[in-house]
């Protein structure tokens, strides 16, 4: 029998109840920066690396339609100003949609900026930024994008930071019907990522690594049969994941205390005109 064969019938009789993570050799294709991406241990790990010349990046070999993405990364430690390191979703071509994750680096002993956005049909500007409870640059930590139909969550370590509602009935666009790929990369952005571009990248530390590992999606696979990847043992959960009440609590204290931007609250930007989204009440 072969191994996808072995796997989808033990799935099925519930003999596994790991996670198997997958692997990069066999999800990725490196497609910047050539050997300044490395992947390491037989697949389990991956290294993007930045020097003055260039950064580093790969994407999935599957498009995705709705599921659950985790990566664990250890982001560039030190003086990191002007890296970005990202992890996030992408559909191609012109009207795109996009779900990001972005790790905006700091000088020594200052925080990493996290940012989140999304796209539907081409328009962003939905930014949310969040510090973070721990030091990103010391261990690995699970980051995780959840897309159904319902709304898209993103969670660090299983803590819900940000829910983006489907609001299509008050005529907000909402990704739900193309494809996207999973992406990752480190790049420098010294103009502007670190306090405004007034942080430049000391280039005497470079090069500057981000560590990957760990990667799952239990997802809806576009093109491939079977189409799910139900490798998680939680099956197809996240097609219908919304907040319980510990997320609830989770999310507000997250926003409460390390929330330093949202789009929601920026009326000078949009001149008090905020996106329909924001003048609803909020859908958890
Ligand atoms: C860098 O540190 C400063 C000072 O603590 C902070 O205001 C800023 O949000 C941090 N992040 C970035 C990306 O500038």
């Amino acid at each position: 029998m072969e191994l996808s064969s072995f796997i989808a019938v033990a799935v099925m009789a519930g003999l596994i109840t790991i996670t198997l993570a997958g692997n990069f050799y066999n999800d990725m294709d490196i497609t910047f920066g050539s050997e300044r991406a490395k992947i390491l241990n037989g697949g389990q790990d991956l290294s993007l690396s930045l020097d003055r010349f260039s950064g580093s990046g790969f994407q999935s070999k599957h498009e995705y339609l709705f599921g659950r993405f985790d990566m664990q990364l250890k982001l560039v430690p030190g003086n990191s100003a002007g890296t970005v390191t990202t992890f996030y979703l992408s559909s191609q071509g012109a009207g795109h949609d996009e779900i990001d994750f972005e790790f905006l680096g700091n000088s020594s002993g200052n925080p990493y900026t996290i940012h989140t956005n999304v796209f539907a049909q081409g328009k962003g500007e939905k930014e949310q930024q969040f510090h973070l409870w721990f030091d990103p640059t010391t261990a690995f930590h699970t980051y995780t994008i959840v897309w159904n139909s319902h709304r898209i969550i993103f969670l660090i370590d299983n803590i819900p930071l940000r829910v983006f509602s489907n609001y299509e009935a008050y005529g907000v666009p909402y990704p739900k019907s193309q494809p996207m790929r999973v992406y990752a990369s480190l790049w420098n952005a010294d103009d502007w990522a670190t306090q405004g571009g007034r942080v430049k990248t000391d280039w005497t530390k470079s090069p500057f690594i981000a560590s990957y590992r760990n990667f799952n999606a239990d997802a809806n696979m576009v093109g491939v049969n079977p189409k799910f990847t139900t490798f998680g043992n939680n099956g197809q959960a996240w097609s219908t994941q919304g907040l319980d009440a510990a997320g609830r609590n989770r999310i507000r204290w997250v926003q409460s205390k390390y929330m330093i931007y949202n789009y929601c609250k920026d009326n000078t930007r949009f001149a008090g005109r905020l996106p329909a989204e924001c003048k609803r009440p909020k859908l958890l």
